[in-house]
């Protein structure tokens, strides 16, 4: 089986596969090659082992504790990605993911007081973290906070039998469960809550909330996976960005990425990584002034026929696009 694009170079077949919730399933990977990777990171996935359709998940298995890599995928009703993964994908098939991406990681970090916060399959890259914590600094102080939706939807929720957490459950709480959402008075009920570091993943909404919240209470050291990038209200005002298919006009407020402003108005785009690393938002630009920080999958002929990475590109006057 060939690699279907050097982005994707790991070739990985599918030892067997969990179902952890009623929409949530853990592919068990075997890598054959050393992959190197770090607690918390993610891999961009060659979907259908093409070309044209990569798309990124966290590797919730963790480095030097799990026995095998593992993807933990919630099916999105329509998500060619997430469909395919947890549908078509068998055991013994062949995944290729690309080399582990990503900042949200706990083992750059000194501090022995962390919180952890997650919500629904945000939890993926936290309990990769938790493992290696507990692995690599067994006497830090490690608290869990994990949302969901109801009892029925805790991820790994025989492993967090090892690991003190506090799960909170929107609907249905049963005993071990607090009953409703995430709170204030919850995360000032954490212990030295300024002194740690906090981190979170989660809906882009839920981890504006905790951001918030978080630095309201003194918290200095936080981080969140910026991997769920949070999608703006439109701008009224700014640069003029013109689509011609489909045909709109709408605005990018300065200092936005192109890919932000197609997002919040709801222009169809595809993006996995953010970062300019996986070459799925590719567009052309027919006019227009832009800056660029990445053209990393891009042809030299293709950015001089105005091609960009929408993550990449930051407009710089009025733009036309293809
Ligand atoms: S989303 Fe990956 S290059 Fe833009």
């Amino acid at each position: 089986m060939t690699m279907p694009t050097p982005q994707c170079p790991w070739r990985m077949q599918v030892h067997h596969i969990k179902q952890e919730t009623p929409d949530v399933w853990t592919l068990s990977l075997i890598c054959h090659d050393a992959y190197s990777y770090r607690a918390g990171q993610y891999a961009l996935v060659s979907i259908r082992n093409t070309a044209e359709t990569l798309r990124a998940y966290t590797l919730s298995s963790t480095p030097g504790v799990s026995e095998y890599i593992t993807l933990t995928v919630r099916r999105l009703e329509g998500g060619v990605g997430s469909e395919w993964l947890t549908q078509d994908v068998k055991r013994g098939d062949y995944l290729w993911l690309s080399d582990a991406q990503g900042e949200f990681t706990c083992d750059n970090q000194t501090n022995h007081r962390f919180l952890l916060l997650a919500a629904g399959c945000g939890v993926t890259p936290i309990m990769s973290m938790r493992r290696w914590l507990a692995k690599h600094r067994p006497d830090a102080d490690v608290q869990v906070i994990f949302n969901v939706r109801s009892p029925q939807d805790v991820i790994f929720a025989e492993e967090w039998r090892h690991y003190p957490v506090t799960l909170v459950a929107e609907n249905n709480a049963t005993h071990g469960f607090l009953a409703g959402r995430l709170t204030r008075r919850l995360l000032e009920s954490v212990p030295d809550l300024a002194m740690r570091t906090v981190m979170t993943c989660g809906p882009a909404a839920y981890m504006a909330w905790v951001e918030e919240q978080i630095g309201a209470l003194g918290v200095t050291h936080f981080f969140k996976e910026k991997f769920f990038t949070p999608v703006a209200p439109a701008a009224s005002s700014g640069l003029k960005i013109e689509t011609l298919q489909p045909v709109r006009e709408f605005y990018a407020p300065v200092g936005s990425t192109l890919l932000e402003a197609l997002e919040s108005n709801q222009v169809p785009v595809a993006a996995a990584c953010r970062a300019g690393v996986c070459g799925c938002c590719k567009t052309k630009v027919i006019s227009g002034q832009y800056t660029v920080s990445s053209t990393m999958t891009l042809t030299d002929q293709e950015v001089a026929e105005g091609y960009v990475l929408a993550c990449s590109c930051h407009p710089a006057s009025d733009m036309v696009l293809a």
